[in-house]
């Protein structure tokens, strides 16, 4: 089973692309699903057909599905969100702030993916393509799991120990809500399932995430820094797609100036993005819409390769034994080293990039090792972990 999720900024060509490859998978015979996580879905335009909130027949060997966004967010977080709204109206903050306050930015997107999660489990498609949100929800949701682990792991459990003892007595002296077990019971749920998610979605013989760009310089930037976000979370990112290229039959004095532009951009794009794969599709003589136009664009682009095959892989994060001691390397293309910051926090290292912040949960190997210090070089991070400490037993 293959996980294919298309990324980029707003407009780039992402919808056009994921139905694209899924049409075209379709017709090598995979058993394919491609689904829209955008709450602004624009998948059923694109494939010309009319699409449910559950996986709806397109074509032979396709179905389609354009997640309802709300739905699942009130599944995964109702409980939690009606908990935290009244926790912060308690404490003096206005009901529909509050309201607002409690969902985390990112999280319909992050819902959405257990749901597509759940479908890629059941056997039933070879091959799931995802048509994601713009890449300013893509990035903020790469932070949440991290914001909600922080939360399970640390206060969870602590509040729910003393909420234990406390409880009775809280609730003779004060008003304030006080989580029930139902709250408690969805996080546990929600944390199983964010859990289950992200080995599947990091592991890149079963999922690749392709960044679609046009060549402006704008997108490009924006694509530059998803890629190291990406990298930085550890998901795996097989190819670049360069779309809306104008073609030799376009040429004309009006657009010869744009010619000139785009063969700059695309030259950098290539070549910043090295060793991924960069394909080229061509600004089409029409909008993109429909099985026939898909499928011919897919085969442009991709020639005779499987779309739903894996490009490239590379494991972003790598822990190297490097004379008494350990190296974690970390790659972060793009990245400058007056945007990184790097510490250890108990067993976490936290490496942050822009305002961009992962922990990762250092394996036992390391922990018990001091951090020796970190250098930024040839686009990767290397922290560097000394001898074992020893501990007064
Ligand atoms: N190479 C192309 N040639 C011609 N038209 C294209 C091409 N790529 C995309 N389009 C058209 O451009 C429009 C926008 O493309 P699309 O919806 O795929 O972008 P998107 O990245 O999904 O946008 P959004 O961020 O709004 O979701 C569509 O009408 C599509 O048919
Ligand atoms: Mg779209």
């Amino acid at each position: 089973m293959r996980i294919i999720l298309y990324s980029g900024k707003g407009g780039v060509g992402k919808t056009s692309f994921s139905a694209a490859t899924a049409v075209r998978a379709a017709s090598l015979g995979r058993r394919t699903l491609v689904v829209s996580t955008d709450a602004a879905h624009s998948l059923a335009d694109a494939l010309g057909v009319a699409i449910k909130g559950e996986p709806t027949p397109v074509a032979k060997n396709l179905d389609g599905l354009e997640i309802d966004v709300n739905r699942e967010l009130a599944d995964h977080w109702g409980v939690i969100q009606e908990w935290l709204t009244q926790f912060m109206t308690f404490q003096g903050v206005n009901d529909a702030v509050a309201e607002e306050i409690a969902i985390f930015p990112g999280m319909e997107e992050l819902f959405s993916l257990l749901k597509v999660k759940k479908y890629a489990e059941t056997d039933a498609y070879d091959v799931v393509v995802i048509d994601c949100a713009p890449t300013g929800e893509t990035v903020r949701m790469l932070g949440v799991p991290e914001v909600l682990n922080f939360y399970f792991k640390r206060i969870f459990p602590v509040q729910r120990t003393v909420l234990r003892s406390v409880r009775p007595v809280a609730k003779r002296m004060t008003d304030m809500p006080l989580p029930g077990d139902n709250v408690f019971g969805a996080v546990k749920t929600l944390f199983e399932e964010l859990e289950g998610m992200a080995p599947l979605l990091k592991d890149p013989a079963r999922s690749s995430i392709r960044i679609v760009l046009n060549p402006e310089r704008m997108v490009i930037n924006e694509s530059q820094r998803l890629y190291t976000y990406l990298n930085l979370f550890g998901f795996p990112v097989d190819a670049v797609i360069a779309n809306r290229v104008l073609p030799p039959a376009a040429r004309s004095e009006y657009f010869d100036k744009w010619f000139d532009i785009q063969a700059g951009h695309l030259a950098e794009a290539r070549q910043s993005f090295e060793p991924l794969p960069f394909f080229q599709a061509r600004l089409f003589d029409r909008e993109m819409v429909g099985l026939p136009l898909l499928d011919e664009m897919a085969r442009e682009v991709f020639g005779d390769r499987d779309p739903a095959g894996v490009f490239f892989q590379e494991r972003p994060i790598e822990v190297r034994k490097e004379g008494k001691g350990y190296a974690m390397y970390i790659r972060l293309p793009f990245a400058e080293k007056d945007r990184i910051q790097v510490w250890t926090k108990g067993e976490e290292l936290v490496v942050s990039v822009d305002n961009q912040r992962r922990h990762i949960l250092l394996p036992r190997s390391l922990a018990s090792r001091r951090l020796m210090g970190a250098a930024f070089k040839e686009q990767r991070l290397r922290v560097q972990f000394g001898e074992k400490e020893r501990h007064a037993e």
